[in-house]
Parts: C-alpha cells; structure tokens; sequence
C-alpha cells in the first residue's frame, strides 16, 4: 500500500489547514492496512518558508516510522523541503529519485519551477526521470509529480500546469518503460484520472481546499480567476493487485472525530 497525500498547503499561521491534514492522517492511520510507504506530491506548504516546513514535518508525526517520501509542488521551496525532510542532491537541483513501497517502486520527479506556478520538464529533469527508470525495469512503478501531465478543463488551471511540448516529451519517456503503472499526481486540487503514454494519470484530491470546476464558456485562462471552495479533504493510495496497480480515492470528514475511536 502506498499511500499518497497532495497539497495539504501547512503555514505556520493556519489552523484550517492544519485540522484538515490531521484529519487526513487519522483516515490513513486506521486502515487495515499499515501503509508501505506514504508520498505527499507536493505544495506541502503554502508559502514554502521555513516556520511552515517545520510545522509541515511535526503534523506529520503521527506516521511514525513509516517511509515518508516528499516532492515539492509551485509553493513550496524546493531548499528548505530538502533541508526539512533530509532530501538528497545539491542546491538548486531538481528533486529526481527513487524508493521501494511494498511491491512498488516510487519514482519521485520535480516538476517545480522556482518564482513561478506551472511546471516544466526541461531535458535535464527528463534525462534524470529516464536514469531513474531504467534503474528499476522490473518493478511496477508509481511515478509521482506535482504538475499533472494532463489538462483539467479549468483552462485557468491549464494555463499553470505542464507546457504541451514538455507533456510529449515526457510521454516519450514513460513509453519506453512499460513498468510506468501509473503517473500520480497533485497541483489541480480535484481527484480525476487522464492518460499518457497509455498509463493512467491520477490526480489526488487535495488535502486544503478544493479547485471550483470552471469549465464553462465564459470561464478564463487567468491564474488570478482561480478559486477554491470547501470541498472535504482526500488522499489516494496505490495497490499491486493481480499484476496492476489499482487505486482508491479516499474523501475523508474534515470534521469527523477519530474514525478509530
Ligand atoms: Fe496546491
Ligand atoms: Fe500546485
């Protein structure tokens, strides 16, 4: 079981935001499963300082000893996520990386531009996702990022995700490892599932406020017409069943007590 946790956006002055990753912690904490490993896709914080990073990392105490694998999203900053959660490579080197979680290989890869919102995948990332890959061709894989290599229909949205030519280019890459179960994925704050290359595309729902669905006509491509609305908070996780990876959204009661009681 890897579970995977998206945009729970932590600042140090926020509470909401806070009550609803403990939540969300609660959910994982009682399945009848013990987690192999737990991934968060990125915008971990809101405005990527320290104090957040910091407050990010002891929310996150009650998974204990599980393996917690981080990528940073558009808010985060990309030096104090490595610093906060001891990752490795040097500064100002995109995040490219690998773990085991159970039966499955994650393939973690920085989709974060610094100062900017959307994502890219320029040929160095591509190069390093491609490395990381052909490393492990046996393993069904997760590869997770932050910017879904898929369109949303919230053309705002679009507007900050990947460029078309970097989603091609990745599309190239993931066609040469068959082993690529499935690309998991944050950023939209909505759960929804596209394809590439053949693979699904999942985007976990958010743990902080939901994405409003502005699909319609009238509905622009300015980033500054992004809302969110209070939609509960959710997670995925990923199993290897019967060869394939199958996978559970969860929603989960912001406001619920706790589900073990
Ligand atoms: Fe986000
Ligand atoms: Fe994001």
């Amino acid at each position: 079981v890897l579970v995977q946790l998206s945009d729970p956006h932590i600042r140090a002055d926020d509470d909401q935001a806070a009550t609803r990753l403990e939540a969300v912690l609660r959910s994982v904490l009682a399945l009848e499963r013990t987690p192999d490993a737990v991934l968060i896709s990125g915008d971990i914080t809101d405005a990527g300082d320290a104090a957040s990073c910091e407050r990010a990392r002891d929310l996150l105490a009650p998974l204990g000893d599980l393996p917690l694998h981080v990528l940073p999203g558009n808010h985060d900053d990309r030096e104090a996520l490595r610093a906060t959660f001891g990752l490795g490579g040097e500064a100002g080197e995109p995040i490219v990386y690998s773990a085991p979680a159970g039966d499955l290989r994650l393939v973690c890869c920085d989709t974060a531009v610094t100062g900017a919102a959307g994502g890219r995948l320029d040929e160095r990332r591509l190069d390093a996702l491609d490395a990381e890959l052909a490393a492990g061709p046996g393993t069904p894989t997760v590869l997770a990022m932050h910017h879904p290599p898929a369109l949303t229909g919230v053309k705002a949205m679009d507007s900050i995700g990947l460029p078309e030519a970097d989603r091609r280019a990745l599309a190239e890459v993931v066609a040469r490892h068959p082993q690529v179960a499935v690309i998991a994925c944050g950023h939209a704050h909505r759960s929804m599932v596209s394809a590439l290359a053949g693979r699904p595309v999942l985007i976990c729902p958010s743990i902080f406020l939901a994405l409003e669905l502005a699909i319609g006509p009238d509905a622009t491509a300015d980033p500054d017409s992004l809302a969110l609305v209070g939609e509960p908070p959710g997670y995925a996780f990923h199993m290897l069943l019967g060869g394939a990876v199958s996978s559970h959204v969860m929603t989960v009661d912001g406001a619920a007590s706790d589900p073990r009681d």
